[in-house]
């Protein structure tokens, strides 16, 4: 789909303090939080449908300790990216994709969510408010973290009463310092197999559980893990932030997102990319031995962009 375009920079009714960029180093961006000047918050009773929100200032919101996600968990969120073009227009990267998967997630999560004209419509208005934060062509890009959670509060287990839309956004540079080593992570697993569990959906709860494994791997000089299918721990899913493909000779392969693994929005792009240059596309089981012989492997991520992978560690085989 064609990227969305916000606004041209030619807009003659543009102040000039809106024109420039934030008083930051623009050079030395990494993937950190910079706090910008506002963010979107909407909010919504269970059962409800979420109506109208606000762009407010950016700062620390007020939850309750009883909070459905402080407590169990419900809560998803997504991340897209806003481009400055050298002609001065703001390109978003196929926000509607991750409206329709936010609503996946909200679905899985029994939590009602924006439509898709509410959720881009909410992103659009944040990076606007937010665009002297939007980094100098070339030098990064604005990082948008849509978060939905159940922030009504509640004791005994169950759907929380209300539920909080709220979008910030923060200007970064690469993810990866460095090259992309993988240790493959042979002991923790990050999803169930299938539809049963959460790991098709960016649920918050599919981050923490793995922490040990991210940083035993880090200690020991890798950049990240790549985790394995619980099922048999033989095929490969996913890494901690990317999506990872294959390649030989002609034929580029991505493990398929049967439900255990998330369909990432660069992932697809890449896919539909790859084909139109003709390359042969397979989504399929990819076993470790498969992907120790391959040519070529990279991975992809809203936050990793497309990066290609330069070792994996498999036990002692490299
Ligand atoms: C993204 O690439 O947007 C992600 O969600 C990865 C993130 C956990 C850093």
């Amino acid at each position: 789909s064609p990227p969305s375009i916000l606004g041209n920079g030619k807009d003659s009714s543009e102040s000039a303090a809106e024109e420039t960029y934030a008083d930051i180093d623009w050079e030395d961006l990494g993937f950190n939080i910079v706090s910008t000047d506002y963010m979107f918050v909407m909010k919504c009773a269970k059962g409800d449908k979420f109506s109208q929100g606000s762009i407010l200032p950016y700062a620390n919101i007020e939850i309750s300790p009883s909070a459905g996600i402080l407590n169990y968990g419900q809560g998803i969120f997504e991340g897209l990216k806003a481009y400055r073009t050298e002609d001065g227009r703001i390109l978003l990267f196929r926000p509607h994709e991750n409206a329709e998967r936010m609503k996946i997630g909200a679905d899985r999560l029994c939590m009602p969510s924006p439509s898709i004209d509410q959720f881009v419509n909410a992103v659009k208005q944040t990076v606007l408010a937010n665009k002297r934060w939007v980094p100098p062509p070339g030098k990064g890009s604005l990082y948008i973290r849509p978060l939905l959670m159940g922030t009504g509060s509640l004791l005994g287990v169950g759907p929380a009463p209300e539920y909080t839309f709220l979008i910030y956004c923060s200007p970064v540079g690469s993810y990866k310092k460095g090259a992309v080593n993988f240790k493959v992570e042979d002991k923790l697993f990050r999803a169930i197999p299938g539809t049963g569990g959460t790991g098709g959906i960016k649920s918050v709860t599919n981050y923490a559980p793995v922490y040990t494994a991210i940083t035993e791997a880090k200690a020991n000089g890798f950049s990240d893990v790549l985790f394995l299918d619980s099922a048999s721990g033989k095929y490969i899913e996913e890494g901690s932030a990317c999506n990872v493909f294959v390649v030989k000779g002609n034929v580029i392969s991505t493990p398929a997102t049967d439900g255990a693994i998330l369909p990432g929005i660069t992932r697809k792009s890449i896919i539909e990319v790859a084909i139109d240059l003709g390359y042969q596309v397979m989504e399929c089981p990819i076993s470790v031995e498969e992907m120790l012989c391959a040519d070529e492997m990279f991975c992809t991520g809203t936050a990793m962009v497309v990066s290609s992978v330069t070792s994996v560690t498999y036990k002692e085989t490299r």
